[in-house]
């Protein structure tokens, strides 16, 4: 499915320099991006996500078709455009989110892909303010897995035989409860393909952070969950 793509960098240079768009050597199933890339998306934007992690699986997949329906401020469609500007690649991106019109719970992504990135809301700590067909408005834990399922079986059904969907989620702890997102998204294997890889992604500059946790009986979260599944069929 990859008849199409371009040079594809493997190292953490392009020419004497070390380039953000350069793959890391060594990537592994523990990350941790303590320095956000501000090249991409918006870091005022709330629950944005550093461009890293994405980047390194464009390039580890060699996608030349993208999706992101959750695309916030932008971040992978920042990443795309400088990639195929500094690198000479030519990928195709598509990107959507509530606040553009485009509704995940209703809708596919327009077009078939070969990767798919999914950065949700982590069920209500964010208000996206996008009424009733926000994720992040639904109170109820349960309604809230229900729904993402939704929106992320839509997002697989966009993909080609044999391409990635990314899911980038946490857990959360809100009011004593503590809500497993990541064992969640990751039980929904069957109807989102096959489960290929877990990565671990140290949490950094969390709003939660100035608080006293050493007055919580339980430890903080400092980790999110970047599922990717295959699809099989
Ligand atoms: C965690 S943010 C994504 C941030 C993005 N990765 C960035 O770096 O800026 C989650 C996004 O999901 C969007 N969203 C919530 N419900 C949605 C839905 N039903 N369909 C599409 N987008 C939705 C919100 O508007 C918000 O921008």
């Amino acid at each position: 499915m990859n008849e199409n793509a371009t040079s594809t960098p493997t190292t953490n240079t392009i020419g004497d320099e070390v380039s953000p768009y350069a793959a890391t050597p060594g990537l592994s199933s523990v990350v941790s991006y303590p320095k956000r890339c501000n090249l991409w998306g918006d870091a005022r934007y709330r629950g944005n996500c550093d461009g890293t992690l994405f980047k390194e699986l464009v390039l580890r997949y060699r996608a030349t078709r993208i999706a992101d329906p959750m695309m916030g401020s932008g971040t992978t469609r920042d990443v795309i455009a400088g990639l195929n500007e500094v690198t000479g690649t030519r990928i195709r991106y598509w990107g959507g989110d509530l606040k553009k019109g485009f509704d995940l719970y209703r809708e596919q992504p327009r077009g078939e892909f070969d990767f798919v990135w999914v950065h949700p809301p982590y069920f209500n700590i964010v208000s996206y303010g996008g009424g009733e067909q926000d994720l992040s408005s639904e109170p109820h834990y349960r309604r809230f897995v229900t729904k993402l399922t939704v929106c992320l079986r839509n997002a697989y059904e966009s993909l080609a035989s044999g391409g990635h969907l990314a899911v980038l989620v946490a857990d959360v702890r809100r009011a004593g409860g503590y809500y497993p997102l990541g064992r969640d998204v990751m039980n929904m294997e069957p109807c989102l393909g096959a489960i290929r890889s877990v990565i671990i992604k140290s949490q950094h500059n969390c709003k939660s952070d100035g608080r006293a946790y050493a007055r919580m009986k339980h430890v903080p979260i400092k980790h999110e969950y970047c599922v990717v599944f295959e699809k099989t069929s």
